[in-house]
């Protein structure tokens, strides 16, 4: 079998952390028993494009567990954990492409040896796989049957294909179920971007001013959790009733430029491009800590940056100072890519077994209605998301009330009022 990791003598410490995650991720444990008994993935070939971590492990596994041929490439250069990919290789047989810090080539070569599987259904985190089928390899993207992707900037980027009428095959946007951004996205990057923050830099949070950077479930997450921590957190938006509402949820808003002067630490969450640039970096305090836990290291002008800077040099893990004139110095963590997996492990395991879950049914999904969908975006069927919900609540030993029949026959009258 094929395979590109770093190491394999990691296997059975990569195995280990796998074993840990499955065991918080009951809802993909009941998925993989139904996929063992009835094999819906028979035969599928599968190619994911997913930061390699433990959970992701547990997913590939489900999927193999299903009947699917797997292989696994990573959707970020600098997310892998090389002890799980080793450990995908060695024992459970799933081909992985995959190296903590490879460069760029390398990261389109791994994509490029995952598309050559000729997999029927992809699945993408960020939608590099999607893209680069239909930017280099049009003729295979017309035989795949359909994609899923799991993030807001794929979403995202999907979406424009779609408007551009250049999408070639269906895709089931898993970020838009309640069950996987509801969840995932506030409170697995709230507290994995801490998580990263700490670990990467070990820096008291109380007292300090934290600015973050976008105020979707991301920023959501991350600004209560900082606020948590005993930060003071200012929010910057640029959509009016986001701002509102963090406002009223507490925070202070401000413009970026306004903030850039009282921020202690900085986080960008936004999906959006050079959020954090020169002439904010310009106005911050001596020794300002700036990271990004958005999808790609496009949200600090890292380029611009640097080129004003008079040297940079890394000061421990994860961590790379910037000196510019008059010895001021500002802190980059994980060289502005999404410092969460990249410093830490990423969302707990508890949250992405929604996530994982949404990402298992949606593979089956397409593998039964692909002939009868459009090539368009679309979300899980709802009722497929409140069988997660459901199935989450069950495992948590969570009891709900059921609607009674007069509750019913009142939900769906108009006669009754005042
Ligand atoms: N995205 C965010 N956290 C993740 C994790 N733990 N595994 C895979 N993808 C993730």
């Amino acid at each position: 079998m094929k395979h590109d990791v770093t190491n394999l003598k990691l296997a059975a410490a990569g195995q280990k952390r796998i074993d840990w995650a499955e065991r918080q991720m009951d809802v993909l444990r009941l998925i993989h028993q139904r996929f063992a008994r009835q094999r819906p993935l028979q035969g599928v070939r599968v190619a994911c494009c997913l930061h390699v971590t433990t959970e992701t492990a547990v997913l590939a596994s489900t999927l193999k567990a299903g009947g699917a041929q797997v292989v696994v490439c990573a959707s970020n250069p600098l997310s892998t954990q090389d002890d799980t990919a080793a450990a995908l290789v060695t024992y459970h047989r799933i081909p992985v492409f995959a190296r903590k810090g490879e460069n760029r080539a390398v990261y389109y070569r791994h994509l490029n040896t995952a598309l050559d599987t000729k997999p029927h259904l992809t699945m993408d985190d960020g939608a590099d796989l999607v893209s680069l089928l239909h930017a280099k390899r049009p003729a295979q993207a017309v035989s795949v049957w359909g994609s899923t992707e799991e993030t807001t900037t794929g979403v995202v980027r999907l979406r424009s294909m779609e408007r551009h009428g250049v999408l070639r095959f269906p895709v089931i946007a898993v970020n838009d179920s309640k069950t996987k951004h509801f969840f995932d996205n506030r409170y697995g990057t709230g507290q994995s971007t801490i998580d990263g923050l700490l670990r990467a830099t070990n820096v008291l949070l109380a007292g300090k001013t934290f600015v973050v950077a976008g105020y979707g479930f991301c920023g959501k997450g991350v600004a209560t959790r900082a606020r948590g921590m005993g930060a003071h957190v200012i929010v910057t938006e640029v959509d009016p009733v986001r701002a509102l509402e963090a406002n009223l949820d507490g925070f202070q808003v401000m413009s970026m430029a306004q903030a850039a002067s009282h921020g202690d630490i900085f986080v960008t969450v936004t999906g959006n491009a050079s959020v954090i640039r020169p002439e904010h970096v310009a106005r911050m305090k001596r020794g300002a800590i700036i990271g990004n836990s958005g999808h790609f290291d496009v949200e600090i002008d890292m380029p611009a940056i640097t080129r004003r800077a008079r040297r940079s040099f890394v000061v421990r893990p994860f961590v790379r100072a910037y000196e510019f004139a008059g010895g001021r110095t500002i802190y980059l963590i994980a060289e502005g890519r999404l410092l969460n997996l990249v410093a830490a492990e990423g969302h707990p395991a508890a949250v992405m077994d929604m996530s994982f879950a949404n990402q298992a049914l949606a593979a089956e999904y397409v593998v039964k209605h692909h002939r009868t969908l459009e090539h368009r975006v679309y979300t899980l069927p709802e009722a497929l998301d409140q069988t997660i919900a459901r199935l989450k609540l069950r495992v948590l030993g969570l009891t709900i009330d059921t609607l009674t029949l007069a509750q019913r026959r009142y939900l769906a009258g108009w006669q009754q009022g005042t």
